[in-house]
């Protein structure tokens, strides 16, 4: 054996020289930050962020929500401020969520169809102030019915097809604001389709659907139900037409109906719980997928950096990053703001 043949690369050698790794080591990428960011596979950026933002009545005021702590309620006003600031942060869109007045809301959720309700004056005012920010709106009627569901309740049954028919109307009502994006979450069979017939009967071609495709009976969703004050009137539960959280192949043919439809997106939700879900779709449709990390996540986050349990900025960016890695173009979170500004 001459002293040559000592570097080369046989299995005999490789295990005298470094037995316990083979020389496998993993580790050398990581070892320094300029290294760790070379091999880096994901990033966010705040093109990747959407804010939802909880509107209500009432002029120049906000109100702050126990159980998401850092996230208000806005009159209309201060909603345009909170579209401006989102713009000047370089977010690409915002999505609206009213509170409306609970003596406005009935059980089929007509205020819904009027041109001038909270949400739709929200979206005329931000278009006027701020044309070159998006604007996402939810046509589910859950804020507008006096029993919290997102559709039409008649004989103990939230009925199917009346409520399709209503938010297709609603969601005209809405393209004729000014959204830019309707994102119907109400899980009726045949939304999509119906929505984009009557967008496009109405001229809205350009209006585009991002689908809640996916949106599964979850516990997550208590401090959004009190931001809109639905939280105290859901009798029941949705599980009649929201997924159940033990399935993952009836998502997928959520989504694949929806994309049949007429779909140009799509939505997982809630997020961190459901990434399996988001990499399915990807991997399945290869189209827009993004998730919703919705308020319980957020106050989960929030309460426990408030004990001093997590460090509550590591665990927002680590959980934003495992939203992309696991395949999403975007992600709507109550974090936006905060993250856009460590961006
Ligand atoms: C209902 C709707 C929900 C959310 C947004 N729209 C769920 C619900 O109350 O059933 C949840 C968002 C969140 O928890 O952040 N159409």
């Amino acid at each position: 054996m001459n002293k040559f043949s000592r570097t080369m690369n046989s299995p005999a050698t490789r295990r005298s020289v470094d037995e316990i790794t083979g020389s496998r080591r993993l580790r050398r990428t990581r070892k320094a930050d300029w290294s760790r960011r070379l091999v880096r596979e994901n990033h966010l950026t705040v093109d990747d962020l959407i804010w939802p933002l909880f509107l209500m009545e009432g002029e120049n005021r906000q109100e702050p929500l126990e159980a998401m702590p850092g996230v208000m309620r806005h009159t209309v006003d201060h909603a345009v401020r909170q579209a401006e600031r989102a713009a000047r942060l370089g977010i690409p869109a915002i999505a609206t969520f009213p509170n409306i007045d609970p003596a406005r809301r009935d059980e089929t959720g007509s205020h819904s169809l009027d041109p001038d309700n909270l949400i739709n004056r929200a979206t005329r005012a931000i278009k006027e102030a701020v044309p070159e920010i998006g604007i996402i709106t939810d046509v589910a009627l859950d804020p507008f019915t006096s029993h919290g569901h997102d559709g039409i309740l008649r004989d103990g049954e939230i009925v199917n097809d009346e409520t399709v028919a209503q938010i297709a109307v609603a969601a005209v009502g809405q393209a004729a604001a000014g959204a830019d994006i309707i994102a119907p979450s109400d899980m009726m069979d045949g939304r999509i389709g119906a929505i984009r017939d009557a967008l496009d009967q109405n001229g809205f071609q350009n209006v585009a659907i991002m689908s809640y495709a996916t949106k599964f009976a979850s516990a997550f969703y208590g401090p959004y139900r009190e931001a809109i004050g639905t939280g105290g009137l859901l009798k029941g539960d949705k599980k009649t037409y929201y997924i159940d959280p033990a399935n993952s192949d009836e998502a997928l043919r959520e989504a694949e109906q929806d994309l049949l439809e007429g779909a140009d997106m799509l939505i997982v939700k809630p997020g961190l719980p459901y990434l399996d879900i988001v990499h399915r779709l990807k991997d399945t449709f290869a189209v827009p997928t993004f998730a919703y990390q919705v308020s319980g996540e957020y106050a989960m986050i929030k309460a426990a950096a408030a004990n001093g349990w997590i460090d509550g900025e590591r665990a927002m960016v680590e959980s934003l990053l495992a939203f992309k890695r696991a395949g999403c173009d975007g992600i709507l979170t109550y974090f936006a703001p905060e993250m856009a500004e460590l961006l």
